[in-house]
């Protein structure tokens, strides 16, 4: 296998499926399924999900919200959907663990770096709930921090897209998918990946990422194989 340890990122918007709002049960009984197949070959999975299916702080800012209070009840969301994670991949018969970077010790352990790599390493699926745990940050930072911060091999970001073009691909039909590309490419060309925090966090970092379809089916085992699907930004 390519990889030892991983980190997925999965978008809470991910979550809803054929859904408005919220998480569809259905959706993440399949996220569990896949996840499960990579778990059973001994792969290490920690694994942070955003929170945009139940609230978004950027859009409660534009509506007139506090951008802090905002982003609190972002992270309080994501904490939402890592219990129905966790939840589902219980019930797909896999150990789990929610940490939180805030703390909410009824409900789930504080993160800890140290605890969550033993988790890892007992062969647990480490979930990492409430964002960075400070505003301002998305959770996509929060995904490159705690990757680093586990040692992960690489950061794999579960998308609905298959990659990133060199355009909109949900607007131009024409737009060219790339199978690897830079960091310095990707900011070049302006490309959308992650936001630009953590994208340079990445880099500094020298932490691979993946862009993939998550939707699909296998995929998640494609890319942690080592196929060449969707797109590798690396150095
Ligand atoms: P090790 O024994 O160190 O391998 O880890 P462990 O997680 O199995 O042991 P621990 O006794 O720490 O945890 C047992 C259970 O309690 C696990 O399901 C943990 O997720 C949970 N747990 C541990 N600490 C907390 C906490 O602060 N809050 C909550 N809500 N659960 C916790």
């Amino acid at each position: 296998m390519q990889y030892k340890r991983i980190l997925l990122k999965l978008s809470g918007e991910a979550l809803m499926g054929e859904r408005q709002y919220g998480i569809d049960p259905k959706r993440l009984a399949e996220y569990a399924e896949e996840i499960k197949k990579v778990v059973d070959l001994g792969i290490e999975v920690a694994i942070v999900i955003g929170g945009g299916n139940i609230f978004r702080g950027v859009a409660g800012a534009s509506n007139g919200m506090d951008r802090v209070q905002g982003d609190h009840m972002g992270m309080l969301a994501t904490v939402i959907n890592g219990l129905a994670l966790q939840s589902a991949l219980e019930d797909a018969g896999i150990y789990t663990r929610l940490l939180t970077a805030l703390e909410i010790k009824e409900v789930a352990e504080p993160y800890i770096k140290r605890k969550a790599i033993r988790h890892l390493e007992k062969g647990r699926v480490v979930i990492f709930g409430a964002g960075t745990g400070n505003p301002y940050f998305t959770t996509d930072s929060a995904a490159v921090l705690r990757a680093i911060e586990v040692n992960a091999d690489v950061i794999l970001k579960g998308t609905r897209v298959d990659g990133i073009y060199n355009e909109d691909p949900e607007k131009n039909t024409e737009a060219i998918k790339f199978d690897h590309i830079s960091f310095d490419e990707v900011l070049k060309k302006g490309l959308k990946v992650m936001d630009t925090t953590a994208f340079t966090l990445s880099q500094e970092n020298e932490l691979p990422i993946i862009v993939f379809d998550m939707n699909t089916k296998g995929n998640l085992m494609k890319v942690v194989s080592g196929e060449n699907i969707g797109t590798k930004v690396n150095l």
